[in-house]
């Protein structure tokens, strides 16, 4: 019987416990023990490591957040924090660790391996700012949540012509907006990724309004270097429209994973345990095509920023803007 540890870092995600679910039963139906260290490296730190059994996860799949809990640790990219946490798995007799978590935590975990854990990464974020892998667990689960929540929001603006801009997360990069602009149908979308400046959203606006649109609608990526308030002044100002604005936060990311999510969830999570089980180390797990594949963490690391510019084309297409 062999130890098998998993650990999530960094931002939650919708799918983590999903995942949790489907690593401990896949341990424990080959006969191996699944270990859960709370508070991602903190808990390696402070030496948090609790069995996992199919009970204790019997109903997880379908709930937001994650059972072990997550942090972002400074202490661990200390040279005294990452010897106490080796010390840590060594006590416990564990060399074989799934991480879930972003990019800072995949970096984290090139350095475990480096050390001789055996390590694998799951790229758990709902920003999708890793770039080796089509999507991350959480991503399709934010936009949902992003969408459903501006469908509300626009029924009440609607019914008193208000304009509305709503601020999208997803750190530096912009996907939860794009696609969320997308699937909504905005009369704007505000992207550090293209520059959008304050003067663009005024002119697409413009444009709605000659064509007949009362409450139009504009999403903005938290990665752009004005606040909403700065826009629904210039709106008010150029336009002389009413406008409401709303950072919708947390709620992209909570709550139950989409179906997507807990496929690649499970998806990963018996990837995972495969590669752990054959003796490999130091991969990142993706999904090319739907395909789950794994390449070397340092390759993850490096792979170059993309950005779906089909898609902004697509929605300039709908709105029959000028790019
Ligand atoms: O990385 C996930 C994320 O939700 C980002 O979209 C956001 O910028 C950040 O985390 C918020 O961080 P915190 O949970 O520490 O407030």
């Amino acid at each position: 019987m062999k130890k098998y540890a998993i650990l999530c870092s960094g931002g939650d995600c919708q799918g983590m416990n999903a995942c949790i679910k489907a690593f401990v039963n896949t341990c424990n139906a080959h006969g191996h023990k699944p270990v859960g260290i709370l508070r991602g490296y903190q808990g390696l730190i402070d030496n948090e490591f609790i069995d996992l059994t199919d009970d204790m996860v019997e109903n997880i799949a379908n709930i937001g957040g994650t059972i072990i809990k997550t942090s972002r640790s400074d202490e661990f990219k200390t040279p005294v924090g990452f010897q106490k946490a080796l010390k840590n798995l060594k006590k416990h007799n564990i060399d074989s660790l799934v991480i879930l978590g972003g990019d800072g935590s995949f970096r984290g975990a090139a350095d475990l391996h480096k050390s001789g854990i055996k390590v694998i990464c799951i790229p758990s974020t709902i920003d999708n700012d890793l770039f080796f892998t089509d999507n991350t667990l959480g991503f399709d689960t934010a936009v949902m949540n992003a969408v459903s929540a501006i469908d509300n929001i626009k029924q009440t603006m609607s019914a008193t012509d208000k304009a509305m801009i709503i601020e999208l997360m997803g750190r530096n990069c912009g996907d939860i907006a794009l696609y969320t602009a997308l699937v909504i149908g905005a009369d704007s979308v505000a992207l550090a990724e293209v520059d959008t400046k304050i003067k663009d959203i005024i002119n697409d606006i413009s444009l709605s309004i000659e064509r007949g649109c009362k409450s139009p609608v504009i999403i903005m990526s938290e990665a752009v270097d004005y606040s909403i308030k700065d826009v629904e002044k210039a709106i008010q100002k150029h336009l002389g429209l009413d406008v409401r604005s709303s950072e919708l936060g947390y709620i992209q990311r909570g709550g139950a994973p989409s179906l997507l999510d807990r496929m690649l969830a499970v998806e990963f999570a018996v990837r995972a345990f495969m590669l752990l089980s054959e003796g490999k180390s130091g991969l990142a797990l993706g999904v090319d095509d739907n395909f789950v594949f794994d390449i070397p963490i340092e390759e993850a690391n490096q792979a170059p920023k993309r950005f779906r510019k089909d898609l902004l084309k697509k929605l300039y297409i709908l709105k029959n803007r000028i790019n």
